[in-house]
């Protein structure tokens, strides 16, 4: 049987591992393992090509949100407005240091939070808002972005999955004041570990959270301000730099794989509610697909169905945020963001990575009319 994983990594990785492996050689014969000339050599380039000042590597995309946060002094008897739906690092962040998540529903098409939305659930003690560019398409704030900054609360943007993903015609990361991003294996840009980064274009907090990432330490063993252990190892660096190269040809190849994918269920007739749904892009350069999203009621018996047939599917995310258990205090119930709710009974992402064959592609389309043909 053929077996088609969600993603490939393997394929990835035969574009640049021969470079990989000398990049990995010079970092192992300098033995400078954190932060240094490498780091500091990636966060340049990957700054120039957000078009943006060098961004700040950290430790993982979670500590990336974590000190944004601190860098705005968000703390006890803050509010922070995140989505119902996105990976549990948004909120976790928010609770960690001592902040109240306030979760608001989702566009059922987007999957984001949109200005309608967030707007009613500012209050006085709103810090910030995190907006989260889920599965790779930017949230679309609106006004909210265009206000002066001392007219709304701040704007963090969560671009874990949405490296490449632009917004009026820039990168995302411009129009909020802080922006965040991953590079666990599988996100766009993705290292042999984990890692992340903070960006933007207000220099005094870039600065800041340079000082917050080492212990708030500056100089060295003085500290003005508690920090963390948030840095970002030369290993990863080194390699992130290769991959850096190929970040918008595998961001083409992804929309290009999307819209084979819609194209060929459309010439289906499989796009109905009670079938399924493509994913909704408002335009081209505002979805890299790090996840290609169908929706569908029968998303469970197509999983297993898929299973079977050997293609690889996940699903981001089976619960919404404000009923995990860890936030039980808040006082939130089933029922309170439905379309986050019924999103995550129906979400399923089918494999769309770059390297997709076209052979692999037309079995993964070939299974779904399977599917169909004899369930729905
Ligand atoms: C939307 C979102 N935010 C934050 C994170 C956290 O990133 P990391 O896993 O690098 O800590 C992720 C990664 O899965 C994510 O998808």
């Amino acid at each position: 049987m053929r077996s088609i994983p969600i993603l490939d990594l393997k394929a990835q990785l035969a574009s640049y591992r021969e470079r990989a492996l000398q990049a990995m050689t010079e970092v192992m014969d300098s033995q400078y393992f954190i932060l240094g000339p490498k780091v500091a050599a990636f966060e340049s380039a990957l700054g120039e090509w957000l078009d943006l000042p060098p961004v700040i590597g950290v430790s993982s995309g979670t500590d990336a949100l974590l000190v944004a946060l601190m860098a705005l002094d968000i703390g006890p008897g803050d509010e922070v407005i995140i989505p119902a739906k996105s990976f549990f690092a948004t909120a976790g962040v928010v609770a960690r240091l001592g902040a109240t998540p306030v979760f608001v529903d989702i566009d059922p098409q987007t999957f984001n939070v949109t200005e309608e939305l967030v707007r009613p659930a500012i209050t006085e003690r709103t810090k910030a808002i995190i907006p989260v560019h889920l599965f790779g398409q930017s949230a679309d704030l609106g006004s909210l972005y265009d206000l002066p900054q001392d007219q709304r609360p701040a704007i963090i943007e969560d671009a874990a999955q949405a490296l490449g993903a632009q917004l009026r015609g820039k990168h995302t990361g411009h129009l909020g004041d802080l922006c965040c991003t991953s590079f666990f294996p599988s996100k766009n840009l993705g290292g042999f570990g984990d890692g992340g980064a903070v960006y933007g274009s207000d220099e005094t907090l870039l600065e800041k959270m340079k000082i917050l990432r080492v212990h708030g330490s500056k100089p060295k063993y003085h500290h003005h301000l508690v920090g963390g252990n948030f840095r970002l190892d030369a290993l990863q660096a080194v390699i992130l730099h290769i991959k850096l190269e190929f970040l918008d040809q595998w961001a083409q190849q992804r929309r290009t794989n999307a819209g084979r994918y819609n194209q060929a269920f459309a010439q289906l007739d499989l796009i109905a509610e009670d079938k399924l749904l493509t994913p909704f892009a408002r335009n081209h350069e505002e979805h890299v697909y790090n996840q290609y999203v169908i929706r569908t009621p029968h998303r469970d018996a197509l999983k297993d169905f898929l299973k079977d047939r050997g293609v690889g599917t996940m699903i981001y995310y089976p619960s919404p945020l404000h009923t995990q258990p860890c936030f039980k205090n808040l006082n939130y119930q089933a029922g309170d963001f439905p379309v986050a709710e019924l999103a995550c009974k129906e979400v399923l992402a089918l494999p769309v990575y770059p390297e997709l064959s076209d052979e692999d592609f037309n079995y993964v389309v070939d299974s779904v009319e399977a599917f169909f043909k004899t369930h729905a």
